[in-house]
């Protein structure tokens, strides 16, 4: 498909959220584009040129749809990349690349702390159904990855800042290890988003990013996109994920995160000032066994997230309550301002406890294995927050 040029390269990424894939509507001169929810285009009247599984041309809606395309222009242009795609979830995104690049034999290294559906794919299903061989490895350790890492590996797969326990890695050294064996890097960009962290400018091949948290920022709409200058490996993607699987995005939610996504930059920067502030604040308060964010100097990984975190530390933080499952679940029901659900990256600041049950708790550093909570800040006022974590701790006895 004929990339449209960034007529915005160069501007700051605030600018480039607002002005990017918008245009006036040719029919009207509205100067808003329209949402189209066609299912069905008019097709030209030669239709011996037509590829129907290609989605070079407007004809079908799992071939992509013209709100699809308007964010695709947005979000490459977040990343200063060539190309996006846009599908309908972070995992639809995720599943894409890899059931595009991996087949039967291929080796894929992945982190050992990641997105549950990664762990998901490479623990049970890619393996087993497919016969791709995975390697679960601690990112962290730059000499287990150059040991995993053996020739004829097909993909390196990181996340970082990593979910739940807000672990950074090293996408630069880890792009060059995965480089000298020829193997590509893709980096799941979720907790960071472009703002804060731009992986294909640190060597990565792909960046895989949940539109569904930060990007779109209001908790109402799914979404994901990969992101990336290798145009061949972009087009099979399409051909082969977008429109042969059909992860391909509503063209209503599309439109939602578009606009959602006008506001990104600013939501960001107000996230990072916030959970920076929150994140001190918790390393102060007794009965909190730990505070894992990588803005924090007591943060292994800070003086790394320094240097590919160029604007901020992102709005996810990790901390532990010295106490059982049953008081955590106390403890989050009494919050009044924080919400207690999944997800992340909304306007509202969002909690969600990982219980000493869970079936992943001993890939994850000991001090992570009791009372760990997993807590996205949202945009309220920071004061309102410290002081609705500290009243529902109160309220537990703690
Ligand atoms: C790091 C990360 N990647 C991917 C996803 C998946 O995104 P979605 O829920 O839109 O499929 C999530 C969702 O929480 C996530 O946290």
């Amino acid at each position: 498909m004929a990339k449209k040029e960034n007529a915005f390269r160069g501007y700051d990424i605030s600018t480039q959220a607002v002005h990017t894939g918008t245009d006036y509507d040719m029919e009207t001169g509205a100067v808003r584009r329209p949402l189209h929810m066609a299912n069905s285009f008019k097709l030209p009247d030669d239709l011996s040129q037509v590829n129907y599984s290609s989605t070079d041309l407007l004809m079908y809606a799992r071939n992509g749809n013209p709100n699809q395309h308007w964010l695709e222009e947005k979000i490459a242009a977040l990343h200063d990349a060539q190309d996006a795609i846009v599908l309908a979830s972070g995992v639809g995104a995720l599943h894409a690349l890899f059931w595009t690049l991996l087949q039967s034999g291929d080796r894929v290294v992945y982190p050992n702390v990641s997105y549950m559906a990664v762990y998901r794919m490479f623990h049970e299903l890619f393996n087993r159904k497919f016969g791709v061989e995975t390697v679960m490895v601690d990112m962290t350790d730059l000499d287990a990855v150059r040991a995993a890492i053996t020739p004829g590996t097909k993909l390196v797969h990181i996340e970082t800042p990593d979910n739940p326990t807000v672990g950074v890695t090293d996408i630069r050294a880890i792009a060059e290890l995965a480089h000298q064996n020829g193997a590509l890097l893709s980096v799941d960009n979720t907790f960071a988003s472009p703002l804060n962290q731009k992986p294909l400018a640190l060597g990565a091949d792909f960046v895989v990013e949940a539109l569904t948290k930060f990007i779109n920022g209001h908790g109402d709409a799914q979404g994901g996109a990969i992101i990336s200058n290798d145009l061949e490996t972009m087009d099979r993607i399409r051909y082969e994920a977008q429109v042969n699987v059909g992860s391909v995005i509503s063209p209503f939610n599309a439109w939602q995160i578009f606009r959602g996504s006008v506001t990104f930059p600013l939501r960001m920067q107000r996230i990072n000032e916030s959970t920076q502030q929150i994140a001190e604040w918790l390393e102060t308060r007794e009965n909190i066994t730990f505070v894992a964010y990588p803005g924090l100097k007591s943060n292994p990984g800070h003086e790394l997230a320094k240097r590919q975190m160029t604007n901020g530390y992102g709005g996810v933080i990790s901390f532990g309550v010295n106490t059982d499952d049953k008081t955590v679940e106390r403890f989050c029901a009494a919050l009044k301002v924080v919400t207690f659900a999944v997800s992340l990256g909304h306007d509202e600041s969002l909690i969600f406890p990982q219980p000493s049950y869970d079936e992943r708790i001993m890939l994850y550093p000991e001090k992570f294995r009791k009372g760990f909570i997993r807590f996205s800040v949202g945009l309220e006022e920071p004061k309102d927050i410290i002081a609705d974590i500290d009243q529902a701790l109160r309220a537990v006895g703690l």
